[in-house]
């Protein structure tokens, strides 16, 4: 199977999360509205409890059934998410490391003086990318040193920022999504 179909394939259970998180985030947000000593927000409005909690399921979701696709049909050479008990570990690093990702990037962001939805060129495109790969390193290391190889990575690193792009335009387009970014 093709590298890039496989970078790809590899990276759904942690592209979807924010796709769920803008279409059906809202509510309250993880930092209840606190402040730091500078005066700013710690995360802000636009990361909230429903958001992460239906960001990472839908990516656990997508991913249970990327690998019962892998494993009902070998002959498409895709590869699976983990044996046994690793599945959920692989799942929940990729999909929770997004969201953790996305959030700490927040973080910084506020830090920086940044007002909710401000653009961070690639920090935005890249950050749930490390925060998957982080988590899913952590709770997984066989199955992602596996996976993940060196060349899969540079792969997904290249085509993120571009999947990111479009299908953030789409969101602002549907408004699901307040920026195009
Ligand atoms: N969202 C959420 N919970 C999260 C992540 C995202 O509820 N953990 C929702 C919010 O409604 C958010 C939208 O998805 O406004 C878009 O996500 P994102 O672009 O990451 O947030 P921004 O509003 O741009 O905020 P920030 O400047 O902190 O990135
Ligand atoms: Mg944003």
């Amino acid at each position: 199977m093709n590298s890039l179909i496989i970078a790809i394939w590899l990276m759904l259970p942690a592209y979807l999360p924010n796709n769920f998180a803008a279409l059906l985030g809202g509510g309250t947000p993880l930092d209840l509205g606190r402040k730091l000593g500078d005066g700013r927000r710690i995360l802000g409005d636009g990361k909230t409890f429903r958001g992460t909690i239906a960001g990472t399921l839908a990516g656990v979701a997508m991913g249970l059934l990327l690998h019962a696709v892998a494993k009902s049909k070998p002959e498409l050479g895709l590869p699976d998410f983990g044996t046994g008990g690793e599945l959920l570990s692989v799942l929940f690093g990729l999909s929770l490391g997004a969201m953790a990702g996305d959030i700490v990037a927040s973080f910084f962001k506020r830090r920086m003086g940044m007002e909710r939805g401000a653009a961070l060129f690639l920090v935005d495109q890249l950050d749930f990318v490390f925060g998957s790969w982080a988590l899913a390193f952590i709770l997984a290391p066989r199955w992602f040193s596996e996976n993940f190889t060196p060349e899969i990575m540079v792969i997904v690193l290249i085509v993120t920022p571009v999947l990111h792009r479009v299908t953030n335009v789409l969101g602002y387009k549907i408004k699901a999504k307040k920026e195009p970014w």
